[in-house]
């Protein structure tokens, strides 16, 4: 099929690549004359994990290309992805200016066109903001009839950034929020052949028949709409159940990860994010779970539970620091901070605890010193002030402590003898990683 995807982020370039790969003809849009110019050239322009070789490989196949010409690439195609950002506003509504924008340039298009035409809605947006904010802007502005002209579906996305190409090829289900029978039948059509990833095969590698290609779930508009940030707002508060029963196992030297173990091999519950740490951040959990509070109150309804996960999680990311300064004056001293991105793989800092941890130690005078494989950049942008450093090493020599924040595989490979370079050889672990340090020298957010 002819597919166009507006937004080449996070979400859309994995999108479209993944699409050209299963035989699709993909145009990708955006605004950002530079980056549809590297894409053109084979260039990928964000950070994930199997993207730049399968752009290379489509792009020079003639599968996949990009233009800043929206109308054009609407006309020319049989189905539209509009996979831009929505931005969060102060009070956590969410902003959609940008969307409503992409959606009018598009509308353009079909307004040019005779065929019937799906405009599939990607990007979080709260729920019946499919029927009533786009649906009416691509009737005005093109003259014709959803249901008749054209149809129209929500499809959530629920790709982990760093890892978006694996989660789009091998999704665990395919939400199709629809606004009609013939919408949804169209966009079925796209995700012909998709399959569950692996942990779906059964015990001898063989995938059961209860998952044959990803199951896919065709609802109302408003339902998708909803599944997308009922799904973010659980596991967001997964990860704040489990920090806060770290916390009282901190108080018993209990570790929490025995206990998540316990608890996720019971099937209902499962052990999937309930790794304890220094907090959940990112461009999504943050923005979602505020953007859901903000929704249920306009509806009149309490998120009691889902205040108390951002809560929870707001103390939690300068919890390290509280660790720290329980046990000495950092005034003037050299701090170490091991991460700075949100999570290992991606160079995004976006609410990463590392923010919040660099602010309280700078606020309480420390000397910050910081290192991160990927995200350095990224945050010389936040805090240009602080001392940067090309590997851990260098960082933890004369540090009078030091803080992990993310869990870098290659934190794995700190030793005794690095520890040792410390002033005070002292490591306390915001995220639980696999080394072989000695308990002495080290300490756990949520275990001993
Ligand atoms: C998240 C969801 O996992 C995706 O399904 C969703 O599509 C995406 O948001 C989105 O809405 O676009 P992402 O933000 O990339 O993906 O990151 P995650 O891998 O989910 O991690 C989020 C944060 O939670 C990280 O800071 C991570 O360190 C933390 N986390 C995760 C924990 O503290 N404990 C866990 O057990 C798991």
């Amino acid at each position: 099929m002819r597919v166009s995807i507006i937004g080449t982020g996070y979400v859309g370039l994995p999108a479209g690549a993944g699409l050209a790969s299963k035989g699709h003809d993909v145009t990708c849009v955006d605004i950002d004359e530079d980056k549809v110019n590297a894409i053109n050239q084979g260039d990928c322009p964000i950070f994930e994990d199997g993207l730049p070789e399968l752009l290379e490989q489509v792009v020079s196949q003639g599968t996949l290309t990009a233009t800043t010409d929206t109308t054009n690439a609407v006309k020319n195609t049989d189905i539209t992805f509009l996979a831009v950002g929505t931005p969060m506003r102060d009070d956590g509504s969410i902003n959609l200016d940008i969307i409503k924008q992409a959606t009018r340039d598009a509308a353009e298009g079909l307004k040019e066109k005779d065929d019937y035409h799906v405009f599939v809605v990607k990007s979080t947006v709260v729920p019946t903001t499919t029927e009533t904010e786009i649906l009416p802007i691509l009737e005005q502005e093109s003259g014709k009839t959803a249901g008749a002209d054209f149809g129209v579906c929500m499809n959530p996305e629920f790709l982990r950034e760093g890892t978006a190409l694996h989660d789009f090829l091998e999704p665990d289900r395919i939400v199709i929020g629809e606004l009609d029978d013939r919408s949804g039948d169209t966009l079925e059509q796209v995700y012909n052949g998709f399959d569950a990833p692996d942990e779906l095969h059964d015990s001898d590698g063989h995938r059961s028949s209860a998952f044959g290609d990803a199951p896919i779930l065709r609802t109302s508009l408003r339902a998708a709409e909803l599944i997308k940030y009922a799904s973010n707002a659980l596991l967001a508060t997964k990860i704040s159940f489990i920090n806060e029963i770290g916390n009282i196992c901190k108080e018993l030297d209990i570790d929490v990860y025995e206990v998540a173990d316990g608890v996720g091999l019971d099937h209902r519950i499962d052990r999937s994010f309930l790794d304890s740490g220094a907090g959940f951040g990112g461009s999504c959990f943050p923005k979602d779970v505020r953007a859901l509070i903000h929704f249920a109150e306009e509806q009149g309804v309490e998120p009691a539970l889902l205040r108390q996960t951002i809560d929870v999680n707001v103390k939690q990311k300068t919890k390290l620091v509280d660790q720290l300064t329980d046990r000495m004056d950092v005034q003037g001293k050299k701090i170490a901070v091991l991460g700075l991105a949100f999570k290992p793989g991606t160079d995004d800092i976006r609410k990463s605890p590392a923010i919040n941890i660099i602010d309280a130690l700078k606020t309480k005078g420390a000397d910050v010193h910081a290192y991160d494989p990927a995200a350095e950049d990224n945050m010389r942008e936040l805090h240009p002030d602080i001392t940067y450093h090309d590997g851990f090493e260098d960082t933890l020599s004369d540090a009078d402590a030091a803080l992990l924040v993310t869990d870098w595989d290659e934190f794995n490979d700190i030793t005794l003898e690095h520890i040792r370079t410390m002033n005070q050889p002292l490591l306390l672990e915001g995220r639980r990683m696999d080394h072989d340090l000695p308990d002495e020298n080290t300490d756990g957010i949520t275990w001993p």
